[in-house]
């Protein structure tokens, strides 16, 4: 497995590559949802890159950036293990050459749901994307539903900007208990990670309105950012923990009535 660093190395990697090339952008601390986004590509393209880069960019409190989690060794080796050709790890000074004076972005969506309480987050999601993909210049990359408005705002990108890459969603992994994998449940103390499946189970029944679905979250504990439902989605976000490290959980259900 290849380690680039700089520019001229990932942008070699891609130009020398003889079949397809798939993408999986990650912040790191991989997961077994991450995996699965890998397994994909490597099912539908020759070889596959995977980026780890925190992108600070997308994180509108300085606290959930220094909190982020990050387990570099072993997600080398989760990577290496699972067949991935490339690894793309740029640093602020390569990627943002222009120190973020330019940016993509979106003006209506990226401004409902976690866009509402978390002002510049998809800026910075679509900018860093838009630069990841004209890098690597892949044929197909990769992005997990559980982050569902993540994803449709880079396919709208993609359409918006005449990309050449497709963008393909792949299915939420779960824990046994139900908790949407994510690299921040490693934030979670015994006690919130217990109580953490709750917020899906409550989520995901389909006889409550959002508002009701809001009060029993509130009443089970839970800090809530928001719940919707749009068309047969279900859409919620909620906070949990010590308030000077807050940890926040997303989810998404299908919901049929
Ligand atoms: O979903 C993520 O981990 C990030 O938002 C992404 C797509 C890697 C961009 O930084």
């Amino acid at each position: 497995m290849k380690i680039l660093k700089s520019i001229a190395e990932i942008r070699a990697y891609g130009k020398a590559v003889a079949g397809t090339l798939g993408f999986v952008p990650t912040m790191g601390a991989l997961h077994p949802g991450h995996l699965s986004l890998v397994e994909r590509s490597r099912n539908e393209t020759d070889l596959t890159v995977v980026s780890i880069y925190v992108n600070p960019t997308q994180f509108n409190n300085p606290n959930d950036l220094a909190n982020y989690p990050e387990t570099l060794t072993v997600d080398l080796q989760m990577l290496e293990a699972a067949g991935v050709s490339a690894v793309f790890m740029p640093t602020y000074e390569l990627l943002y050459p222009d120190d973020y004076a330019y940016e993509v972005d979106e003006k209506q969506f990226s401004k409902e749901l976690c866009g509402e309480n978390r002002p510049g987050h998809f800026t910075g999601v679509l900018t860093v994307v838009m630069k990841l993909l004209n890098l690597v210049k892949p044929q197909k990359a990769y992005f997990g539903e559980k982050d569902f408005q993540q994803l449709s705002l880079v396919k709208g990108m993609v359409e918006a900007f005449f990309l050449e890459t497709e963008i393909i969603g792949c299915p939420i992994i779960r824990e046994d208990d139900g908790l949407a994998m994510s690299s921040r449940n490693l934030n979670l103390s015994r006690c919130d990670r217990r109580k953490a499946p709750l917020f899906c189970r409550l989520l995901s029944n389909p006889k409550w309105s959002d508002e009701h679905l809001k009060a029993r979250l509130v009443r089970a504990g839970f800090e809530v950012d928001y719940v919707l439902t749009k068309g047969s989605r279900r859409f919620g976000a909620v906070v949990m923990g010590d308030p000077a490290a807050p940890v926040r959980l997303i989810d998404n259900v299908e919901v049929v009535s």
